[in-house]
């Protein structure tokens, strides 16, 4: 945990921020596998962990902001739980380390809401995000599941909060990055002909579990790169295959890092492959430069875009004016997603309180429709303090080239006999992540290599 300050302050911070009533946090639960003894890997929620960092099941929160009172709900351990999991930290003295005096019983949540609500004062909630909780806040409120009305007050004023990164989880970023760094260097020795995707999958979570990690999101170690959120692991590597690695480290107070890398498993890159991966490489570096606060991450994403059209246009697999295929939103036949996203205690920072308030503004509200923006998790202007990805990537998808082609979709700009060539080509996606500095950016970690040199060099000299 930080210091018990640390949480004080930022409650503090959120309490001058909503006007008044009471703000409500739910701790997730333990959600059973199949058996409610035998439960999947316990996080807590990310914004319980910023106001609270208390790593416990089943606990809740108020800040009571007419009152002036902070309460932590939950219950102590019974004799039956210490027979099975042994004496614990009491949550009365987590609750200290986290700066809270008062803690009740769980059960005592209900009443305090009920006794508010009866004299009119307002409950902020968030969107829960577990099914558990959606019935639970429904319950303590009195209300119907699909009655729920999440505090739009309470979501802006933390997103207004979290968006902007403390030094010290810059350093806890940074511990997640540097482990991250190791898992893809690690992956970069030992994939090979022959191996399978599981074991360079098992081979990076063993490297940061023995690191006191767990994975910031399901990795993906696939040689099917063209697939965006592809899980499938068990394919065999083999010469001429593209491996895509995206996957990142999750320290034990839960920020996270966000890599990716693509790397031949030959011991080269094809001069397809070569003339690709730079394509996207120099996408890359120039949106990286592009970083800073007050330019709008949409901006950055559009000349992204272009950067990629220019590239595509020296291989010929496009042609026509760079800058009308992106207005005309050519591109997306081969990047059909968004150039980055805010990374912190979620990989996808704050995502579940909504795209709409983390990534854009009023002013200009998220394109829902538009088929490649619509997928783009952060449109607004960038601010010093913010944690980004930056992540270009090609990937070629046969069915969707099938589709365009049969509608002769912005034929003005595709070359569909060359893109046929590489319809089986897979994908490419190269990401790091970087903090906005008060002028420009900086790269979070001690750097890992992209260059095809780079690459090519190290593994041939550390291939085991
Ligand atoms: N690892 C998921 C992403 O890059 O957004
Ligand atoms: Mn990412
Ligand atoms: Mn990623």
């Amino acid at each position: 945990m930080f210091s018990a300050q640390t949480y004080q302050d930022r409650r503090a911070i959120l309490q001058s921020n909503v006007a008044n009533g009471i703000l409500l946090f739910l701790g997730n639960i333990e959600n059973p596998v199949n058996f409610e003894h035998n439960p999947y890997y316990f996080r807590q929620d990310s914004t319980y962990l910023y106001y609270f960092g208390i790593q416990e099941p089943r606990i809740a929160a108020i800040i009571d902001i007419d009152e002036n009172k902070t309460i932590v709900f939950g219950d102590e351990l019974s004799i039956d739980d210490i027979v099975w999991m042994g004496r614990q930290e009491t949550l009365k003295d987590k609750s200290l380390k986290a700066g809270v005096e008062e803690t009740l019983p769980y059960a005592e949540l209900s009443q305090y809401l009920l006794k508010a609500q009866s004299s009119g004062r307002k409950v902020h909630y968030l969107p829960p995000y577990q099914s558990s909780n959606k019935i639970l806040v429904a319950d303590l409120l009195g209300i119907k599941i699909a009655e729920l009305q999440p505090s739009v007050e309470m979501i802006k004023a933390i997103v207004k909060q979290r968006s902007i990164k403390e030094a010290q989880e810059i350093v806890q970023i940074e511990e997640a990055v540097n482990v991250s760094n190791e898992m893809h260097l690690l992956a970069m020795r030992i994939a090979r002909p022959g191996r399978k995707e599981y074991e360079v999958a098992n081979a990076i979570q063993y490297l940061a579990a023995n690191k006191e990690c767990e994975m910031s999101y399901p990795p993906i170690v696939t040689i099917n790169g063209g697939i965006l959120h592809n899980h499938y692991r068990l394919n065999t590597l083999k010469e001429g295959d593209l491996f895509l690695n995206d996957s990142g480290a999750e320290t034990a107070m839960g920020y996270a890092g966000d890599l990716t890398r693509t790397f031949p498993v030959s011991s080269t890159f094809t001069t397809k492959q070569k003339e690709m991966y730079e394509v996207v490489l120099n996408a890359f570096e120039n949106a990286q430069r592009l970083l800073k606060p007050g330019v709008r991450f949409k901006d950055i994403h559009l000349k992204a875009s272009q950067h990629l059209v220019e590239g595509l246009i020296d291989l010929g697999l496009m042609k026509g004016n760079p800058e009308e295929a992106v207005k005309n939103h050519a591109h997306t036949l081969f990047f059909q997603c968004g150039l980055g996203h805010m990374m912190g205690l979620d990989v996808h920072d704050m995502e579940d309180l909504g795209e709409q308030y983390i990534g854009y503004t009023e002013q200009e509200p998220k394109d829902t429709k538009t088929f490649g923006l619509k997928s783009l998790r952060l449109g607004k202007e960038l601010e010093s303090g913010f944690v980004v990805t930056v992540e270009p990537g090609i990937y070629m998808i046969p069915e969707l080239i099938d589709i365009w082609q049969s509608e002769n979709k912005n034929a003005d700009f595709i070359n569909y006999d060359k893109v046929n060539e590489y319809r089986n080509f897979g994908g490419i996606r190269v990401e790091d992540d970087f903090l906005i500095t008060d002028d420009s950016y900086r790269l979070l970690g001690n750097g890992l290599i992209k260059t095809v040199a780079d690459i090519e060099n190290y593994r041939a000299e550390h291939l085991d």
